[in-house]
Order: structure tokens, then sequence, then C-alpha cells
């Protein structure tokens, strides 16, 4: 049996305005670039390589961690759930997840890029004719308010991928408190989080030896030159990786490698050598600094399922 998407409902979250936050990125010292506008197509697909690159432990640390500990996940989380994914983007993670889960009534990805959503969502629906599939186009950082879409099935949040590691702490701190309105009390939430680590290894996952992370640095570039017709010269910017350890968050930057000036649509900006665009921050937690962030975030923590190594962590917690 071929099963067809249920729903799509669009909560029409407005888009980012590229060029206001571009422009404004630029001005600032530092420079700044948001790593939310790393995923236009050619992003997206990088960033797809990136996850299958030898270096890029978490992704791969995470799918065996859900495998694993599949049967322990089963006997938590309660049967016949709403599975509610947090910028859901690819299908992977939710199959391994709903193999670790007692049965799964419905599926709910939540996701800004409606074209995509639209996509992924379609093909989840059908492959799995067993499990309602209701596609939500909106801004995950806010609170979504479910009841009037979804029954009262119990639900079980899902955020994979340490994408809460690209936030701030208040960030951070934001998108849980939200998350546990949306989620609503007593119900679930599965999260992903990269731990703390020997900075080389860090290093080496952000700046692979084969370049894609450098490709998918730069593209940024690329994409403010076609999107606002900048005049970046990919050639005088270098992909630059450090730890900052007081922040324990692994930066991106884009470094110049001589003094020169770029022109973004009609405003002018220097760059010196040596001077940076901050592009991406990745913060590692340790796990007793998570579990205070998450009952900061009003949540308490059920389980935490981490791999031999302490490479990465599941978190399985509670809206309290
Ligand atoms: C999406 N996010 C969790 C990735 C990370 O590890 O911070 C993005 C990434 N940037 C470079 N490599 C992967």
């Amino acid at each position: 049996m071929i099963g067809v998407l249920r729903e799509f409902v669009d909560l029409e979250p407005k888009p980012d305005d590229f060029r206001t936050e571009i422009l404004s990125g630029l001005s600032t010292t530092p420079k700044t670039s948001s790593a939310k506008f790393f995923y236009d197509d050619i992003g997206s697909h990088l960033f797809e390589q990136i996850c299958n690159l030898d270096e890029y432990y978490p992704t791969r640390t995470e799918c065996e961690i859900l495998v694993e500990y599949a049967s322990k996940i089963r006997t938590i989380l309660p049967v016949g759930a709403t599975v509610i994914e947090f910028g859901s983007g690819g299908t992977r993670k939710i199959k391994l997840l709903s193999d670790a889960l007692p049965t799964i009534k419905s599926y709910v990805p939540i996701d800004i890029s409606r074209g995509y959503l639209l996509q992924t969502a379609t093909t989840y629906a059908r492959d799995n004719p067993s499990i309602e599939v209701r596609a939500i186009c909106a801004d995950f950082t806010n609170v979504i308010e479910l009841d009037d879409i979804l029954d009262n099935s119990p639900r079980v949040g899902f955020f994979p991928g340490s994408t809460i590691g690209n936030f701030t702490y208040s960030e951070a701190l934001k998108f849980l408190r939200y998350a546990a309105k949306t989620l609503g009390p007593g119900n679930f939430l599965i999260i992903g989080v990269d731990l703390e680590k020997d900075i080389e290894k860090l290093i080496s996952a952000y700046d692979d030896k084969l370049g894609v992370t450098a490709a998918f640095n730069l593209n940024i570039l690329t994409r403010i030159n076609y999107e606002l017709a900048a005049t970046f010269a990919l050639d005088l910017f270098r992909h630059k990786v450090l730890y900052n350890n007081k922040l324990s968050r692994i930066e991106m930057h884009l470094e110049s490698i001589r003094e020169h000036e770029v022109r973004v649509d009609d405003c002018y900006f220097n760059f010196d050598i040596g001077e940076t665009i901050h592009t991406e921050s990745s913060h590692k937690y340790t796990i007793d600094n998570f579990i205070h962030l998450a009952n900061d975030g009003g949540f308490s923590v059920l389980d935490v399922l981490s791999d031999p190594d302490k490479l990465f962590s599941v978190h399985i917690l509670q809206v309290s």
C-alpha cells in the first residue's frame, strides 16, 4: 500500500530578510553572517555530504546510539504517539527513530522551508502508509499552537543532529521553553547533543581533508554574490576553524587573505588582511551542563544515552 500526506498546514512563517541581515552582519565588528543562511540548495546538498564524512562523527554516532538503544527508548516512550520533528530536514533520522519507538500514530515534521518540507513529508508518507503524516510549515523557534491541528495522543518532540548547538545559550533556552509549550506538560522530547571532547577531533570534524566543510562555508559568499549582486572573490577568503575554549564552541570563519573592498548591493565593505566573517558557532556540552539547561528550559531528564567514547549524547526529556 502507498501512503499519502494527510495534511499540509502552512502557518506562513515570515521568510528571513536575507539582504537586511547580511548587510547588518557585515556592518558589525567583528563581521558576522547567520548560520541559517548556509542552507540554500547547494548548501543543503553540501551539508548532506558533510554528514557522510569520516571526520564528521556526530551524524554517524547519533544514528548508532538510536539503533543501539532502540529497545530502551521503546520502554520509556508511550505507544501511539505523535512524533513532532523540529526543523525536520531529511528523513534519515526519523526512520531510525520510528524503528526505535513503540508504534507511532502520526509524524509531524515542522520546517520553514516549504518546498523541501513538502517533498520529504510526501516521500515519508508514501513509504509509511500506517503513519498519519501532517506537515507544518512554520518557524520552529517560536511557540507553535498545535491543539487545533493534532488530536490528544501523547506527543514526542524530536530535535536530532545537535542543531541546538548552533544556538547561543539563551537561544537554546528559549527554544526549549517554547518546545515545552508546543509539546505540553507530561510529553517528551528526544534531543541530540554533541559533547565536549579532544580539540583536535573537533577541529578535524569541521575542517575535513576533502574540503567539503570549506566549500560549505565559502558557499555563503557565492550565495551573497548571486542573490545580492555582490563582488566577493572566493579566492581572497579561506575557511578558518577554531575552538573557543571559554564558550565551549567550534567557530567557523571566513578569513580575508589580503586587504580589499567588496560591494554588496549598494554598500561597500573593507576587509583587512586576517579579518574574518564569523559564519557559525557549534556549542559543545558536557552531559551535566546540558541537563542543567534542559531543567531550566522546563524539562526533567528521563535518560541520557551515549556512545562508548562519549562523543555524542541523546537526551530523553519530559516536559515538567
Ligand atoms: C547543523 N549543525 C548541527 C552542524 C554542526 O555541526 O554545527 C552544521 C555544520 N557546520 C559544519 N559542519 C556541520
